[in-house]
């Protein structure tokens, strides 16, 4: 009998409850402060923005958290994800490596961002509020919201950076077909959009910058309105843990366990959901995984930034963390991985990086989509640019495997397809794209503006 392909689970295996990784941290993720008095945040200056059931898990020890059954009904329209073998991949490197792909990209809006979305949605119904305010860089966040949204009946306001806006209509579009209203950012709807564009008419916005106008906009509608980040925070890292409660799942269908296990990191959402039940698995079993998370050269946060206290958005409106940051202000370069070009990153993914347990990489896009080409070529599946890096580093190890003899099992997460990405693909196939490595001056430069912070761990 030949082996099989792909790993798939029934809807009765779609985890119960979430893993959330905050007892198990081996380092603290450091506290949220206020951005005024940048003393610890409380409950009530948070309430504003999000939901108190996501303040609740933001805080909380349990390992476990239950999926609200509403949330897991509608997981059921995608869930669970298949685990595939990509054995075509194997044979075309010709490695003796056997590398999994872990695939995001059936869930309707073609990444893994609705799985925190839903969640979100679902809590801000709870509370009775009208709808959430967001921002978007390439859109796939947008798009998710905007479903999850439509699914809960509330209205969602979406602040799209503006250079996205304009190169991709596609997903202005998807996210308008889901009812939602969608600004580009900077804008004449806020305070500080305005005065960004005061200053530069033709600036192309940023993601800090949307945040900002985001944050503003929910503070502006006095309850009515709350805001909803799509990554980084503890929660949203959380609700994306069902990737890898899965996965763990289907490794034992598939009686074999990652030596290495990889994903791409923008604000750390689909690493961190991927990767954390793992990772649990080594804290806990002891199982001897290394973890790499994956980054562009262009915004290379974890490999170059400063892992220090900064504000989570440009206008300082959003709480501090402590992070590895490129600056609040930083103004990405026009990249392709559009969801990788945040300033920060997740606090927990930085403290387990600080601790030795998660190790990042920098890689240039034109590799990138090199290794993106050769995976679309073999397992037909066209990855988004983002999860492009993870394919990236796959292939890159499962080389090394053919160079070593070594059979190592790799395992990387496919946080979504780039069919509304064939641009960048046009842009690589016609030799049209550079590689760009961000300037240290730049980092240094942006460092003199960080936040005074005497906060005692
Ligand atoms: C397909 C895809 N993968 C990855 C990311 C990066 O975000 P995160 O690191 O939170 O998973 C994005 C962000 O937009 C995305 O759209």
């Amino acid at each position: 009998m030949s082996e099989p392909t792909k790993y798939v689970l029934s809807d009765s295996d779609i985890p119960k409850a979430w893993y959330n990784i905050n007892p198990d941290m081996p380092l603290s993720p450091g506290p949220v402060l206020h951005p005024v008095t940048k003393e610890p945040v409380t409950p009530e200056f948070l309430s504003v923005l999000f939901p108190m059931r996501f303040i609740g898990e933001a805080v909380s020890m349990e390992r476990y958290i239950e999926i609200p059954e509403p949330v897991r009904e509608i997981y059921k329209l995608w869930r669970p994800t298949p685990l595939i073998r990509a054995r075509r991949l194997e044979k075309v490197l010709d490695t003796p490596a056997h590398i999994y792909f872990k695939y995001e990209g059936v869930s309707p809006v073609g990444s893994h961002k609705l799985n925190t979305a839903v969640a979100q949605a679902f809590y801000a119904k709870e509370e009775g509020v009208k709808g959430f305010t967001t921002e978007t860089g390439a859109g796939q966040w947008g798009t998710a919201l905007s479903l999850a949204c439509q699914m809960f009946d509330l209205n969602c306001e979406v602040y799209m950076v503006r250079v996205s806006y304009d190169q991709k209509p596609y997903r202005r579009i998807i996210m308008e077909t889901y009812g939602a209203n969608v600004t580009p950012s900077p804008s004449e709807k806020t305070k500080f959009g305005k005065s960004i564009l005061a200053e530069d008419p033709q600036s192309r916005g940023s993601l800090g910058m949307a945040i900002s106008e985001a944050v503003e906009a929910a503070v502006a509608s006095e309850g009515e309105y709350k805001y909803s980040l799509g990554s980084v925070l503890g929660p949203v890292l959380m609700h994306q843990s069902v990737i890898g409660l899965e996965a763990l799942k289907q490794f034992e269908m598939a009686d074999e366990y990652p030596d290495v296990v990889i994903g791409c990191v923008g604000g750390g959402s689909n690493y961190a959901g991927f990767a954390f039940p793992f990772l649990r698995e080594k804290f806990e079993n002891g199982k001897d995984t290394r973890f790499i998370a994956v980054e562009p050269k262009a915004c290379p946060t974890l490999t170059k930034g400063l892992y220090t206290f900064d504000y989570g958005d440009t206008a300082k409106m959003a709480p501090i963390v402590k992070m590895h940051t490129l600056g609040h202000s930083f103004v990405p370069p026009g990249i392709h991985a559009g969801g990788l070009r945040y300033h920060g990153m997740a606090p927990h993914i930085c403290a387990l990086h600080a601790h030795g347990d998660i190790d990042a990489v920098a890689i240039d896009q034109i590799p990138t989509f090199e290794s993106a080409v050769q995976f679309a070529r073999a397992e037909g599946i066209v990855p988004a640019p983002e999860s492009a890096h993870a394919v990236r580093v796959a292939v890159e190890e499962a080389l090394r495997c053919k160079e070593e003899g070594t059979e190592r099992v790799i395992a990387f997460n496919l946080s979504g397809h780039g069919l509304l990405d064939l641009a960048a693909y046009d842009a690589y196939l016609h030799n049209q794209l550079e590689d760009y490595e961000y300037p240290m001056e730049k980092i240094e430069e942006a460092m003199k503006d960080l936040p005074q912070v005497d906060f005692e761990e």
